[in-house]
């Protein structure tokens, strides 16, 4: 069965299902060019993604993770809102886009979209973060209507030096303003 999920212009968000997705989690977050900008970097076992799955699939209260899925390459990586703050109502976004050849097209800014939208018009969440080194994160956040809130110096160590992690997020106000949501795929 073909799992239709959450609709963007370019990818789908789908719920991870072991038999689908292990073995290209294992491989990507094993991929030091991959992992160089998380801050994951030990690589994984079998056994301890194989955890990970069942604890995706458990607990759906404090966090929510998909696959990402494209119509030509199939399955490119995996999104999620973690430490979601029901009180509060927020958030902080992860993602990975784990398949190299996926990089630069689009791909993680329609997947954010996507999340964005879920979680302000389905989740009825008030804020999200996210917290990246990556440049070309960042400009997906800017490119998704996040705002830069600030700069946690010397965060990260990679690569024998320091580096900043930049600090994102975007409101429901935000969001429900015209400008930005017009950005958003349609449903
Ligand atoms: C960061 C990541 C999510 C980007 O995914 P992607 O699908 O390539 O992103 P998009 O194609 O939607 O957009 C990338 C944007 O960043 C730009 N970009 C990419 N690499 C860049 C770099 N090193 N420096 C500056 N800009 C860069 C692209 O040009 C593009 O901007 P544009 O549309 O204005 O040209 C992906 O590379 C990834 O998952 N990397 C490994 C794990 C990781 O670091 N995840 C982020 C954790 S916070």
């Amino acid at each position: 069965m073909d799992v239709v999920g959450l609709k963007g212009e370019k990818v789908r968000l789908i719920p991870p299902e072991p038999s689908l997705h292990i073995e290209n989690a294992i491989r990507w977050m094993n991929d030091p060019e991959v992992t160089a900008t998380l801050e994951h970097i030990l690589g994984v076992t079998r056994r301890a993604e194989e955890a990970f799955f069942e604890l995706m699939t458990t607990n759906r209260e404090n966090a929510l993770h998909w696959a990402v899925v494209t119509e030509d390459i199939g399955h490119i990586g995996f999104i999620g809102l973690q430490q979601i703050n029901w009180r509060f109502r927020n958030s902080l976004g992860g993602i990975v886009i784990g398949e190299r050849r996926a990089w630069g097209r689009g791909f993680a800014t329609d997947a954010v979209r996507v999340r964005t939208r879920f979680a302000f018009e389905q989740l009825g969440l008030h804020r999200i973060e996210g917290h990246t080194i990556h440049a070309g994160m960042r400009r997906v956040y800017e490119k998704c209507g996040y705002h830069h809130e600030g700069i946690e110096r010397q965060k990260i160590w990679r690569e024998g030096r320091w580096h900043d992690a930049h600090s994102y997020a975007i409101l429901d106000c935000d969001y429900f303003d015209a400008e930005i949501n017009s950005l958003m795929p349609a449903v």
